[in-house]
């Protein structure tokens, strides 16, 4: 079906809780090359016709598969774009074009120095425009904009505020071109770009809603779990100002491309048997009992008949019988996810414990893309494993120095440089030197240069000695912590990584060498681009070369929710309670890591809302629950 050309609103039962037309692809490769081919076609379209294109451009993460398509068709398939003007929805304010993290520097990376775009086509706000000509400097955009014959097609992402462009909540229905203030979420999340989020520019130039609503056509991408929730929200909530992207629903020919990930809560995905019918399997009655027991505040065991019937879901009782049978067995299946044994318990009947009892003393492998992420998520769950006698590794899979801000690297080198003065050889040694040409090169970037080979080491070894510190709390020795520094990482930048096969065949060496019996990963729902998702797929595709050799079929794999979002009570295959003590002891671990905001780092809260969730469906009241689900 082609997605650019279909009406602007949902049309089927399925999709009734819909407000703006909205198509799920099975991920973003799939989404970006329907997308492209549409693209394409209008391209050629309006050539054949001697017409010009008017396309309106997004930044980010979203677009670039979106970007890498265009520049293979126009490669292998001789797409041109000469007939092609183009505007962008918005520039960093303060950032010069060739700010490695400006908007101009982005796209004519990603997409412009690989195509046949006349320079003079293309329109990008100008971020380095004076306070006072910024007035100025909209209007005339929104000009072009107007002389260009208005916008055909235009490329949205949505922020985890809403923001469509950076139109954060408050942007008026109405608003155009303009100077705005970032919000607080938009700047967290682009943290790790600018090495610390006192770096994020604090204001952008950006197309206002109106100007967004007055292109012909809108294109709204998401990739990932981590988008779920406030796509649901833009797609079927109230339009309002609080959230720009909800304001397509008031748009004819709005689309919202989305993947399995990030369509997660529409209603005719989470909640499938309010729009149709369903097929009732363990699954599927554990999350709409689940999902009853949340929205009556009330535990499963007194669920009655007429709380299935009312809403919606009365037909389970049809097939199963009383809200009495069908609740105990929901009770049974959620009561069985919970253990203190995460490696199971030895010398028990495990049929109904989430792992097995044998063997006794597993061989675990915990991965962690970034050196903090297998901390927060499982720190509680790494201290029990290593109790109860199992063999742990921690594989930190990348050495997250692109995060370390300067300020830390420079307080090491000072300190290395004061040693090797205090050591009596005035800073002659190899230390001291060293120590001195890291100051000079810090000095020499400035705050946003690119970092030299040797900065980017000390970074790196910086957050090597946080790690040891906070594994160690969690009871893991200093050598059981496994640095792999898998090169995507080491040769690339937030956003822009590419996963090559040495990547793979580094996660295959440890495999293999290890055999665990036990894997811990995360990243298998988050943004295609994402620094997780890419460390995940080198695990995946590493079991993949191994799928017939006995270790891997003897292999169970747990998977963790990331730092932003955790697991819905109904996806829960395992959870691990907490005590208060545990808890404190992984905040601990977590201030391990001071070269990283302590904002960004807290998770124990995600834990405590998990076990509120638990304890709201009947179960026992614990403090926290790390959770996770059967790979
Ligand atoms: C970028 C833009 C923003 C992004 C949004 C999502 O030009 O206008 O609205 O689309 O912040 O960013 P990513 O794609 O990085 O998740």
């Amino acid at each position: 079906m082609s997605i650019l050309n279909s009406p602007g609103k949902q049309q089927t039962q399925k999709e009734l809780y819909e407000k703006t037309r909205s198509v799920i692809v099975k991920d973003s490769t799939t989404g970006c090359s329907q997308l492209a081919a549409e693209v394409a076609a209008l391209i050629r379209e309006r050539q054949a016709q001697g017409e010009n294109v008017v396309l309106g451009l997004a930044t980010g993460s979203t677009p670039v598969p979106f970007y890498k398509e265009l520049i293979r068709l126009h490669q292998e398939e001789g797409l041109s774009f000469k007939n092609v003007i183009t505007f962008n929805l918005d520039e960093y304010h303060g950032l010069a074009p060739d700010h490695r993290e400006s908007y101009n520097r982005f796209m004519r990376e990603q997409l412009f120095d690989h195509i046949d775009l006349p320079k003079e086509n293309i329109n990008i706000p100008d971020g380095t425009v004076s306070l006072d000509a910024v007035y100025e400097s909209c209007l005339d955009y929104e000009k072009r904009i107007e002389e260009a014959g208005g916008i055909d097609l235009q490329i949205l992402g949505i922020g985890r505020t809403g923001h469509i462009g950076f139109n954060e909540p408050g942007s008026s229905r109405d608003s155009r071109t303009r100077m705005i203030t970032l919000d607080r979420i938009t700047r967290r999340d682009a943290a790790a770009d600018f090495l610390g989020e006192a770096n994020v520019p604090r204001h952008a130039i950006t197309m206002g809603v109106g100007t967004i609503l007055a292109a012909k056509r809108l294109v709204l991408m998401a990739w990932g779990g981590n988008k779920a929730e406030i796509v649901q929200q833009a797609v079927e909530g109230k339009v309002t100002d609080r959230i720009s992207a909800s304001f397509l629903q008031e748009h004819s020919n709005a689309t919202f491309l989305v993947d399995d990930a990030a369509s997660s809560q529409l209603t005719r995905v989470h909640l499938p048997w309010l729009v149709g019918s369903v097929k009732w399997d363990g699954k599927m009655i554990k999350r709409a009992v689940t999902w009853l027991s949340h929205r009556f505040e009330k535990p499963v065991l007194r669920l009655v008949d007429g709380d299935y019937n009312e809403s919606g879901a009365g037909e389970i009782l049809t097939a199963s019988g009383r809200a009495y049978d069908v609740n105990i067995s929901v009770f049974d299946m959620v009561k069985h996810t919970i253990t203190g044994w995460p490696g199971g318990k030895p010398g028990t009947d495990d049929s109904h414990r989430p792992e097995r009892a044998e063997p006794a003393s597993k061989r675990v492998l915990i991965f962690s893309p970034e050196p903090s992420d297998a901390i927060m998520s499982l720190g509680g769950t790494i201290h029990r494993l290593i109790e109860q006698g199992h063999q742990v590794k921690l594989v930190v899979q990348t050495s997250g120095g692109l995060r370390v801000p300067d300020l830390a690297a420079r307080k090491f080198a000072a300190i290395l440089q004061e040693m090797a003065g205090l050591l009596g050889d005035g800073g002659s040694s190899a230390g001291g030197e060293y120590a001195s040409q890291v100051l000079k090169q810090l000095e020499d970037k400035g705050a946003f240069g690119d970092d030299t080979l040797d900065i980017k080491r000390l970074k790196a070894l910086i957050l090597r000695g946080e790690v040891r510190d906070a594994a160690q709390v969690c009871g893991l020795a200093a050598d059981t912590v496994v640095f792999q520094d898998l090169p995507f990482y080491e040769k690339g930048r937030y956003r822009q990584f590419q996963m090559q096969q040495e990547d793979v065949d580094s996660t295959a060496a440890l495999l293999q060498e290890y055999q665990p019996n036990q894997i811990y990963a995360t990243g298998h729902l988050a943004d295609p681009s994402a620094l997780q998702t890419l460390c995940y797929r080198t695990i995946e595709q590493a079991l993949e070369g191994f799928k017939d050799e006995a270790w891997v079929k003897d292999c169970r794999l747990w998977l963790y929710r990331g730092k932003e979002s955790e697991l819905n009570s109904y996806e829960i295959d395992m959870a691990v309670p907490m005590s208060p003590e545990q808890l404190d002891l992984k905040g601990e671990a977590i201030r391990k890591f001071q070269s990283i905001s302590q904002e960004e780092l807290d998770s124990s809260g995600r834990n405590q809302t998990t076990a509120k969730r638990y304890d709201q469906l009947g179960m026992a009241e614990y403090e926290a629950i790390e959770s996770f689900e059967r790979g």
